[in-house]
């Protein structure tokens, strides 16, 4: 049958469920565009007139909703009446990692997933086109048509077709993701339906970056292309601790070899792991399925791009310690960043957490500035890290500034590669600061020379040739 679609439905109004349905409402002014969510916090949010108050920090967001808001693209807790009015439904729900039962600490929970596909199954009309946004196991698809069709007590069969369409979208660059993305993937065992979902992208992407997969191939890509960027950093990453080993300089090997137009100079800067929302649930989820279907040696691969970032975390702690001789026990530390990247405010299995809670428990206090991240937020970050968090609130102190953060300390270790730590005036701090100071830059950003000029020790990530 053909497909006219008028009215989209998002179930999950998140970091993916916003910012795509906003961009789908740009470029469709025909389409009404209903983004539903069970959080009305998040919804408010969304509907908030201050443009600041909205959930999620993206560049570009804003002068989008201000466009399509009230028009075209509609945000509410209104869950069953608009899966009812949808020709056309995106499940763009979380997938997290299982915290408890079979498969726990790997194994995506898919409650949410289930949840969604019973509410469509019960509210949605007959034919509608059902498309899964969410990162999902392999065969997921699968599961959820035999919800949909489970026949309810009319025993009407509603015929709903099923699509993978999985979001390759970075934090901090949504916007600019959406509106030109390297591809747009769409896995389907039928063509009309595709067709329908091609319709809609054609209006702002060449057909050329338009690619179609079976359901299968499309939702396994997803899990693989995250896997191997994260695979690419753990292996940047064990490298730079050779680097610093050898008098090499890691930099300078990821411009020589990245410059190999077969390997590519994109995702190669060394760091202190990897953070965010997917790399870790995306991962462990494929260290899963992997065992499932008894590829253990396989398995086992994947698993050690973990373990290399949990190993490049545990690493620079011990450097910091060591460095400080041997103990950071009551001595001050000035941490600069806590989002797992620059230009968000998203703290999501952050590398600052890991990495600030070892010292707290090495006894040091902390002085903690990041331009994005609130107080609220790191104080609840590190309380869930830190088991026994008796006294917690003593040993870190929320800092409003650089230089606030490095009054009276002994170094300043920087975690976020935020522009505003690339141009730090050393020489102002190292008035401030207690002797010997020492920085430890794990994002390499920091102009060693001229911190050296004011008496800095510095180490920096992979940077072996500092003497
Ligand atoms: P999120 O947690 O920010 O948002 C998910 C939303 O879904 C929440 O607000 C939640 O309340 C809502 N929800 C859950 N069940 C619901 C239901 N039954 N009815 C209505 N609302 C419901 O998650 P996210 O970061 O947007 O990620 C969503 C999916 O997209 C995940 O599978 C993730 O792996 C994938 N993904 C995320 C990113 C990213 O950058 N965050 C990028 C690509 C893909
Ligand atoms: C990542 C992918 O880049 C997206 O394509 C994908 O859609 C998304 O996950 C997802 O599925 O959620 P995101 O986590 O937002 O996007 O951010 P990235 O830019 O990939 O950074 C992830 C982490 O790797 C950050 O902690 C970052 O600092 C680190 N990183 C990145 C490095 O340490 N070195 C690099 O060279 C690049």
């Amino acid at each position: 049958m053909k497909y006219n679609i008028k009215n989209i439905c998002c179930i999950g109004a998140g970091y993916v469920g916003g910012p795509t349905m906003a961009v789908f409402a740009k470029h469709c002014p025909d389409i009404q565009i209903n983004v539903v969510d069970l959080n009305k916090e998040r919804i408010e949010k969304w509907n908030s007139k201050d443009l600041n108050d909205l959930p999620i920090y993206e560049p570009g967001l804003d002068q989008i909703i201000v466009k399509c808001r009230g028009k075209n693209l509609d945000f509410s807790t209104d869950v069953e009446s608009k899966i009812s009015q949808a020709d056309m439904i995106f499940i763009s729900v979380n997938t997290p990692t299982k915290s408890k039962g079979i498969g726990a600490g790997k194994a995506s929970d898919l409650k949410w997933i289930d949840a969604s596909a019973r509410q469509i199954s019960k509210h949605a009309k007959p034919n509608t086109i059902v498309v899964e946004k969410s990162t999902l196991p392999v065969r997921t698809a699968s599961t959820i048509k035999q919800i949909l069709d489970a026949p309810d007590r009319d025993m009407v069969n509603k015929n709903f077709m099923i699509l993978s369409n999985p979001e390759f979208l970075s934090e901090g660059s949504a916007i600019q993701n959406l509106e030109n993305p390297d591809r747009v993937l769409i896995g389907g065992n039928e063509a009309e339906p595709i067709k329908a979902l091609i319709n809609i992208y054609l209006r702002w992407i060449d057909e050329k970056k338009i690619l179609t997969t079976d359901l299968w191939s499309s939702e396994l890509s997803k899990l693989i292309a995250n896997a191997f960027l994260a695979q690419r950093i753990s292996s940047i990453n064990s490298i730079s601790a050779l680097c610093e080993k050898t008098g090499a300089n890691i930099n300078e090997v990821a411009i020589a070899v990245g410059t190999d137009k077969r390997i590519g100079n994109s995702f190669l800067n060394a760091g202190p792991g990897f953070g965010g929302s997917c790399f870790k649930k995306d991962i462990s989820s494929l260290v899963y399925i992997c065992n499932y279907y008894g590829l253990e040696e396989t398995a086992l691969y994947w698993e050690k791009v973990l373990n290399i970032n949990l190993w490049q975390s545990k690493r620079i702690t011990e450097i910091i310690v060591k460095n400080l001789f041997g103990t950071i026990s009551g001595k001050k530390l000035g941490i600069l960043g806590f989002a797992f990247k620059a230009n968000t405010n998203d703290t999501r299995e952050s590398p600052a957490i890991s990495i600030c809670s070892d010292l707290i428990e090495e006894g040091a206090i902390l002085k903690i500035y990041d331009p994005k991240v609130k107080q609220e937020k790191i104080s609840k970050d590190l309380k869930e890290k830190i088991k026994n968090n008796i006294g917690i609130q003593n040993e870190w102190i929320f800092s409003n500034s650089i230089e606030d953060a490095a009054k009276d300390t002994d170094a300043i270790i920087i975690l976020t590669e935020w522009e505003e730590f690339k141009y730090i005036n050393w020489e102002e701090l190292s008035k401030i600061m207690r002797k010997p100071t020492w920085i430890f830059d794990t994002r390499s950003i920091t102009d060693i020379e001229k911190a050296k000029n004011y008496g800095f020790n510095v180490w920096s990530v992979g940077n072996g040739s500092i003497i």
